[in-house]
């Protein structure tokens, strides 16, 4: 909680009544209201069973739609029923089902914790908060806490963005809501509501109050079980009292102070109650943290044989940003060494034979960009085509890089990142200077270079 010497009141509950009704009119709306969810209606034969499941889901909803994660849901625990079936599954084929859902650091951590459980824990989830957040890799508070809650009972508060939505504007927490001090509160909020009986069902209810009524943009108040005891709905009622009664004025002409001065999680003076927002005021974004710009060239490189084009595609290293994915040649760009077509055809001459590049024709070059969590790429991406045919089908390897020729099929069951898939539709409207249709391009008429023309020029 935060400094009770430096907070008002009014953010915490008043009473054990209040507390009492909240979670009363909560756990009834939920009843009423939950959606049917495939994590929610799965019968399981153990608890284990159902911490595993739940735990799945709990991964897949981090930073992803609900609607996103439903199918995937059911592809995973129709693959992967048991922890025991994750953990005995290679890290490819666990990547390949997770395409699409990004992070796939929590993906890695997923398997590596479910490996961990069979192999050092006898197949046994932790049963507790603290357990679960101590022994499994990637469980952080908030996985734990929804494990603990929904699968085995505890009881203890969930934190996760739904959440400070409804718990920021229930208490008009006003200090960013990603603040040490703010974050201890949220905590401290939900450790206090938390219903006692059904704790996990509690914790469900709030996050899906936060994902269906109390939204980020146009929330449903008048929906809402637990308006009554909402503050930032109280200081829109206030507001507009005040606003139509040329009585109720204080003497020096403007609004009843609701913000109590110096109180550290009051909304600031400097960024004051916005009366177009009402309950929107809340929660009070964070600053942003600067996202850093790195560029790259990419080759999206293919032969065509009987009619059909193949493409190389290399394996990521085993850490990093989205390691163990397949990608398209790309190389770091660096701008003091020289042209972009040079400085990718140096990098493919790890994979591909002199006599394979000697005879290349090489598009260039749309650029695309993707955001990550916390970078932005700029991929430079060139379009580069053998006349020379290719074994095909198995892994190959050379100095530990992993590489293979795959149609664009197979491109699309493997485990990419969306960056790859954007790329691939780039280097489809890639033409040259003296075609006109901008229509995805499978013949190919653009100029020829040599290898050996690139490095004369360089
Ligand atoms: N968001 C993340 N987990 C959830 C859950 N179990 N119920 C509703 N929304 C959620």
């Amino acid at each position: 909680m935060a400094d009770a010497s430096a907070i008002c009141r009014s953010h915490s509950f008043e009473s054990d009544e209040e507390i009492d009704g909240i979670r009363k009119r909560l756990l009834t709306w939920y009843e009423a209201n939950k959606r049917d969810l495939p994590w929610r209606s799965r019968k399981a034969q153990s608890l284990n069973e159902k911490a595993y499941a739940v735990w799945v889901s709990e991964v897949m909803l981090q930073q992803t739609r609900v609607a996103a994660v439903i199918d995937k849901y059911k592809i995973w625990m129709k693959k992967f029923p048991a922890v025991e079936d994750l953990a005995k599954a290679s890290l490819d084929e666990v990547q390949e089902l997770w395409s699409g859902m990004g992070y796939y650091s929590r993906c890695k951590k997923l398997h590596e914790a479910a490996q961990k459980v069979v192999n050092d824990l006898n197949g046994i989830i932790p049963t507790s908060c603290e357990e679960l957040a101590k022994q499994l890799p990637g469980v952080g508070r908030y996985t734990a806490a929804a494990i603990a809650s929904i699968a085995f009972n505890e009881r203890v508060g969930i934190v996760d963005g739904n959440v400070i939505r409804v718990l920021s504007r229930l208490r008009r927490v006003g200090v960013a809501h990603n603040s040490k001090i703010a974050e201890n509160h949220f905590w401290f909020c939900s450790n206090k509501l938390v219903d006692e009986e059904c704790p996990g069902d509690f914790n469900q209810a709030l996050m899906e109050l936060g994902a269906t009524v109390c939204t980020p943009k146009s929330p449903a108040c008048s929906s809402c079980p637990v308006s009554s005891s909402c503050l930032a709905l109280k200081q829109v009622h206030e507001q507009r009292k005040f606003a139509s009664s040329k009585f109720s004025k204080t003497d020096n002409g403007s609004l009843p102070d609701i913000e109590s001065s110096g109180c550290s999680l009051c909304l600031p003076p400097t960024e004051p109650w916005d009366s177009d927002k009402g309950v929107t005021n809340f929660p009070r974004r964070g600053k942003k943290t600067a996202v850093k710009t790195e560029e790259f060239i990419s080759g999206v490189t293919s032969f065509r044989s009987n009619d059909i084009d193949y493409y190389l595609i290399v394996k990521r290293p085993s850490t990093g940003l989205l390691a163990g994915l397949w990608e398209f040649p790309t190389v770091p760009f660096l701008s003091s060494n020289g042209e972009k077509k040079i400085q990718l055809l140096g990098h493919l001459r790890k994979f591909l034979s002199e006599d394979e590049l000697s005879e290349v024709e090489i598009r260039e070059s749309k650029t695309v960009s993707h955001l990550f969590s916390h970078r932005r790429h700029i991929y430079h991406i060139h379009k580069i085509i053998l006349s020379i045919n290719h074994q095909t089908s198995q892994s190959l390897s050379k100095d530990l890089v992993h590489f293979k020729w795959v149609t664009e099929e197979e491109l699309f069951r493997l485990a990419i990142s969306a960056a790859v898939k954007k790329m691939f539709e780039a280097s489809g409207d890639i033409v040259s200077p003296n075609v006109g249709s901008k229509t995805r391009k499978r013949k190919l008429n653009g100029t020829q270079q040599s290898l050996e023309k690139f490095f004369k020029s360089k």
